[in-house]
């Protein structure tokens, strides 16, 4: 497998043997390459769920729920999460992921990560499915838009992967992009697009390196179907869902804040923080409130936003002193 590792190769002296064997049977039942019973157990989330699609994957249970890592919460079936979703790539109707993202090819993949690092330098696929320990976290996902999952996810801390190429002290920024290929991205090529692709995100470093920040390989414990932004996607659940960008190939750390996507097509309505606050009212609807899919005309679910979407305890000390009003 070593090969495979392009830079920055992991140090053998962080290398224990038995997350090497963990990984190396994550990578290989990524790849497809062997079909080994789960090592990680099945998810908790996932026990009686049925999942199509995806290779399983190694992991390890949630952190504790004092931490946030997981909830209580009943998780959203995987027919939802799947079904039901933003992929503006391929079209805006909450289908369109689920119908056209299977053209977006994931394999060979590879995420760049530049700017202000000692050690800039490329992760590859097998990098990503198997170059990190794996644990699953049970989060709140709350669109902007209002509707609300709870998703078993499987990753690795962004705080991981910013580590391994060296951040310098200047870095302040974390500026992340999606795959742009128009060929098999139909979304893309819509007239109607606005948006000037790649769609890109950005986090202050200090959000970015906090240990709910997370990059998301698989959910329900097997690896992302490519509507919910395989092969790699960010999750960040104390913010509105157009902060965890799907599909990432690019990350970059900056000195200066970097132009997003959806603050850059409406700064009025989506800013750069975009942390759930169900006292700040977007312009066009309230925020106090959300639908926890599955949700239907007669049965629409509706429950009370919490502030940071739940994760105050752990996110608050973040924006001390900040008015959430002007800083949404
Ligand atoms: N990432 C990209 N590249 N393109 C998008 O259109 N939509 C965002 C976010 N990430 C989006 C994206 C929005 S608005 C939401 S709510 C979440 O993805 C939805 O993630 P899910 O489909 O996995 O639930």
């Amino acid at each position: 497998m070593s090969k495979h590792f392009k830079i920055p190769a992991i140090a053998s002296s962080e290398i224990t043997p038995e997350p090497v064997y963990l990984k190396r049977r994550a990578l290989m039942q990524a790849a497809g390459l062997a079909a080994l019973p789960l090592l990680g157990g099945v998810s908790r989330a996932a026990q009686g769920e049925e999942t199509t699609g995806g290779a399983p994957l190694a992991y390890r249970e949630p952190d504790s729920a004092a931490g946030g890592f997981t909830t209580g919460e009943q998780a959203t079936p995987y027919a939802d999460v799947t079904a039901y979703g933003n992929f503006y790539e391929f079209g805006t109707d909450k289908g369109d992921p689920a119908r056209h993202a299977h053209q977006m090819i994931i394999d060979p993949w590879s995420l760049e990560v530049d700017g202000a690092v000692r050690k800039p330098g490329k992760l590859h696929l097998e990098d990503i499915l198997g170059g990190f320990d794996l644990q699953e976290r049970i989060y709140r996902l709350r669109c902007v838009e209002a509707w609300s999952m709870v998703v078993p996810w499987v990753g690795f801390p962004l705080a991981d992967l910013l580590q391994r190429f060296e951040p310098g002290s200047e870095a302040r920024y974390v500026a992340f992009e999606t795959l742009y290929r128009p060929s098999e991205m139909p979304g893309t090529r819509s007239f109607t697009s606005t948006i000037d692709w790649p769609y890109r995100e950005g986090l202050r470093m200090d959000e970015a390196m906090h240990p709910l920040s997370l990059m998301a390989v698989g959910l329900y414990g097997k690896t992302l179907p490519n509507q919910n932004g395989a092969p790699v996607r960010l999750v960040v659940p104390w913010k509105y869902g157009f902060k965890s960008i799907k599909s990432v190939v690019r990350i970059r750390l900056l000195e200066k804040r970097p132009r997003t996507t959806w603050e850059s097509l409406a700064p009025e309505e989506y800013g750069f923080y975009a942390n759930v606050n169900p006292n700040v009212d977007h312009p066009r609807w309230s925020q106090a409130s959300e639908r926890r899919l599955p949700s239907t005309l007669f049965s629409p679910n509706r429950i009370p936003t919490q502030m940071f979407n739940g994760y105050a305890e752990q996110v608050a000390h973040l924006y001390k002193g900040m008015d959430l009003a002007r800083n949404y």
